[in-house]
């Protein structure tokens, strides 16, 4: 299915897929044309200042009261949600892993979510969940929406038909969508297979990090954002819309599609954004900026500077500093961070963080370069080098993540990652000043 976007963050688009489908001057007049319902769709407390002020007008076929019967329980055995408490007997540690498996069974990508880590507490509306998803079959009748959080979808592999009120979202890697909280989507893998990682964010939206002196350009452009142009469709077949609340799931049936927006117009929208088109900002000089330079976006708290969630990549990029170790610091930290590579090779990891994989260094627990990288590093003739071939990212939150027992019973667990650490010897010796060889 074709699909077609415009361009900008946040912005108030409109959009009508036949001609005055949307009302000009108002929002709700007492007829609509083509006997479409009006619907206001609220992201945002109606007394939200203006900057974060969201919500969509929407003209559909049926409002969405009918896109709804009956709700039934219905299990999502590996979809799991804050509040949850990682297993108290299992020790902590800095964890990674391989790619999870294929499914061997027909799984959709609501069907395929698997939950990694979980922090902070959905009833609260604070904190997040990272997730993997793996799947091999469309949604066909079948329709989701999540009432708990705002997912933020990053393909590794296979690309995303992600059908939404609002329109079609294709998303292949190293591009990410944005679904917002309540949207109603359906999901098909175009090429047959597909895995990829979900930052589920039960707090404020995502929006951009301000960049303070850098200026009005670089890192994400808000014009490198795509909100896609109304599409729908006019379906009467048994449909059933599955429902994420408090952590529980629930199903609906329903005689006919609920994707039947023919226009909209406002702020409260979907959208993708292309991580190629990020412009790194870094040294020019010596050392190392923190990673924060690297933040797509960002997810607020209440607190200034203190993120809910940072979305950080870590793209191709030209390195040049002199005389600077060159790879990411080694590192505690308050804020806990999941790494995911999408492809190639992550600089601080010379061995075993491969595509698909992920790792996790949580609330204060020491991580770094691996034994070879820092030999690498330290002994690497200086000159500009183009890191290339890499696009890693990192889900970073103020909450600490716990890890779920899918997880941690996960096959793919490396039970040998601190061993990569093992060869960082003791270089120290009091009696000779100066660098060691
Ligand atoms: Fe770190």
């Amino acid at each position: 299915m074709s699909e077609a976007y415009m361009p900008g963050f946040g912005n108030d688009f409109e959009t009508e897929s036949l001609p005055n489908a949307l009302p000009q001057g108002q929002n709700s007049p007492q007829k609509c044309n083509y006997g479409l319902y009006a619907e206001q769709l609220s992201g945002s407390p109606f007394t939200a200042p203006r900057g974060t002020n969201e919500r969509s007008w929407l003209y559909r076929i049926r409002p969405s009261v009918r896109h709804t019967s009956h709700f039934s329980v219905h299990e999502n055995t590996h979809w799991k949600t804050g509040p949850h408490i990682s297993d108290p007997t299992v020790p902590i540690g800095q964890l990674r892993w391989n790619p999870v498996p294929m499914p061997n069974k027909k799984t959709t990508f609501i069907e395929g979510v698997r939950t990694m880590t979980t922090a902070g507490d959905v009833h609260t509306q604070v904190g997040m969940a990272t997730h993997v998803y793996v799947c091999n079959t469309a949604m066909v009748d079948d329709y989701f929406f999540n009432a708990d959080a705002e997912l933020l979808i990053v393909p590794q592999l296979g690309t995303l038909e992600i059908f939404t009120e609002m329109g079609r979202i294709n998303v292949e890697p190293l591009e990410i969508a944005i679904i917002p909280r309540g949207m109603i989507f359906q999901v098909s893998p175009v090429d047959g297979e597909a895995r990829g990682y979900i930052c589920e964010n039960y707090g404020a939206k995502f929006t951009l990090p301000d960049r303070g002196p850098i200026g009005a350009n670089c890192l994400a452009n808000p014009r490198d954002f795509k909100t896609p142009v109304a599409a729908w469709e006019d379906k009467e077949t048994d449909c059933r819309v599955h429902v994420k609340w408090c952590g529980n799931f629930y199903v609906t049936e329903i005689g006919h599609s609920p994707l039947d927006v023919i226009a909209w117009h406002g702020n409260y929208a979907p959208y993708k954004y292309d991580l190629r088109t990020f412009s790194p900002v870094g040294a020019i000089l010596f050392d190392h900026p923190d990673p924060s330079i690297f933040t797509v976006l960002t997810a607020p708290s209440g607190e200034e500077g203190t993120a809910n969630i940072d979305f950080v990549i870590f793209p191709p990029r030209w390195m040049v500093a002199e005389h600077t170790f060159r790879p990411p610091w080694y590192h505690r930290n308050i804020m806990s961070e999941f790494m995911g590579l999408i492809h190639g090779q992550y600089d601080a990891k010379e061995e075993g963080f491969v595509p698909g994989g992920m790792s996790l260094h949580n609330m204060m627990l020491p991580h770094g370069p691996d034994t070879m990288g820092f030999e690498k590093a330290t002994s690497a003739e200086l000159a500009p080098v183009k890191l290339d071939n890499t696009m890693a990212f990192m889900f970073e939150t103020r909450f600490p993540q716990h890890v779920t027992s899918y997880a941690m019973d996960l096959e793919t667990l490396h039970t040998d990652y601190l061993d990569y650490w093992k060869g960082l010897k003791k270089r120290f010796d009091g009696t000779i000043e100066g660098n060691w060889d």
